[in-house]
């Protein structure tokens, strides 16, 4: 049996309703919010993750899906959706004035070569957001909220805390950096990839799984930042606590990705220990594509790690999915009829539906039981030569008798229930 490639998932039944859903919830919130969709190539250059996300991040250097055309051109499968963005943005002119600032969303799927586990696949997918030319605490608040809301929209509201943190850019971080190099010199026991960190990029050090906890004493990048910078985690702290979000300073926030330069933040799930939604500003990543110089801020969600959350926290998002008719049909003559009937109601919006196979009344009715419908009408020769059609109602247990082209009417509210049999 050939199977799907390991860490993917087949969604189907109730899962992939539930997908559909989250994803629902999250276009609903993202209108109110007045953001626009973006939809960019599930694949794009290798450089431009090489360039934008940075080689010495885990995601470039180890986990992309790489691939040559048939020109030699080398293109990746995205491992995430900030840079295609950022590349869209710049290629489009995008960044005019009049379009300022440009709040766009993303759905779709990301591929990283990662090692499987719960909540960790290699093919995943986010629900993303970005916002191009601002750079305020208002914006680094709302961003927040915004993710927030999509919690709240879903449900999720226990075993959430929203980390952030404020990352140092320019001299104060080559001054950090310096100084935390020193520090590390001391250890001699480290893991090989904070080996490889140490030169690559030693902020990274600070979350390494294995390493990390032996760090406490390390310096704290917050005591290198400016009195504005220091200023400004202070007040995004405040706003959020005002706002009753569930927000905790962690001075050893770092990102996986490079390209972040101020607030950076995760939405961690404290049950499954993994962050669901992240994200944080990356004012320089847009001219260093090539375009001009513009703050820009967002993240991303992971809608599997939601997925894990809901199921974790017995949290159902399907909505009643009844059907308002299930049709029996007891002949040939009966499933033209049927197939008439079908049509209508779906055209008037109804969920209907019938099982082909049906070949006698016992079957019908089992057929029914199954897929749960408000109504369910036989269709017979006897029913087709008088027309009278006998709808019985599931829950009361009571039927109505029709004529054919009453059917329909009666299902949307529109006929009353004159002849009760
Ligand atoms: P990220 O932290 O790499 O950030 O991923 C964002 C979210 O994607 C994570 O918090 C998690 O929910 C989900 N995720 C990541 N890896 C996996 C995986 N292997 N399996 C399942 N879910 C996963 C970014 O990708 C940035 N582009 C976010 C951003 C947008 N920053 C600014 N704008």
């Amino acid at each position: 049996m050939i199977q799907k490639p390991r860490g993917t998932q087949d969604l189907f039944l109730n899962n992939s309703k539930e997908w559909n859903t989250v994803e629902e919830k999250f276009r609903k919130v993202l209108n109110v919010f007045n953001y626009g969709e973006i939809i960019t190539p599930m694949f794009e250059s290798k450089e431009l993750f090489v360039r934008g996300v940075g080689d010495s991040s885990d995601i470039v250097s180890k986990e992309m899906y790489e691939f040559t055309d048939r020109k030699g051109r080398e293109f990746v499968l995205r491992p995430e959706g900030t840079a295609p963005t950022v590349r869209a943005l710049i290629e489009n002119k995008l960044y005019i004035p009049e379009n300022l600032p440009y709040k766009a969303f993303y759905i779709g799927p990301i591929f990283r070569y990662e090692r499987p586990q719960a909540g960790r696949y290699r093919q995943f997918n986010q629900l993303g957001v970005e916002v191009f030319g601002v750079d305020s605490i208002g914006n680094d608040v709302e961003l927040i909220t915004l993710s927030q809301s999509f919690l709240n929209e879903l449900n999720i509201n226990k075993d959430i805390i929203v980390e952030i943190n404020y990352l140092i850019s320019g001299d104060e971080r080559k001054a950090y950096e310096i100084e935390l190099k020193k520090y590390l010199a001391s250890f001699n026991d480290l893991c090989a990839d904070c080996q490889t960190r140490i030169n690559k990029n030693v902020l990274r050090i600070l979350d390494c799984k294995i390493d990390g906890a032996k760090f406490n004493y390390a310096p704290k990048m917050f005591e290198f930042a400016s009195e504005e910078n220091k200023k400004r985690l202070n007040i995004t702290y405040n706003q959020l606590k005002d706002l009753a979000i569930n927000a905790q300073i962690n001075f050893n926030l770092v990102r996986g990705l490079d390209y972040y330069t101020g607030l950076v933040f995760e939405f961690k799930n404290t049950k499954i220990d993994q962050a669901i939604i992240a994200g944080g500003s990356y004012n320089n990543l847009v001219e260093q594509l090539g375009g001009p110089s513009l703050p820009a801020s967002g993240f991303a969600i992971g809608i599997e790690r939601i997925m894990l959350t809901l199921s974790e926290q017995n949290i159902s998002v399907l909505t009643d999915q009844e059907l308002d008719l299930f049709i029996i049909p007891l002949s040939e003559a009966a499933q033209v009829l049927t197939n008439k009937l079908l049509l209508d109601a779906r055209t008037n919006n109804l969920k209907v539906d019938t099982n082909w196979n049906i070949k006698n009344l016992k079957a019908g009715f089992k057929a029914a039981k199954r897929v749960n419908a408000k109504n369910i009408i036989v269709i017979g020769d006897n029913s087709i030569s008088n027309n009278d059609y006998s709808i019985k109602c599931q829950e009361t247990g009571e039927s109505v008798s029709l004529k054919f082209e009453e059917i329909v009417k009666y299902l949307k509210g529109e006929k009353k229930n004159e002849k009760n049999t």
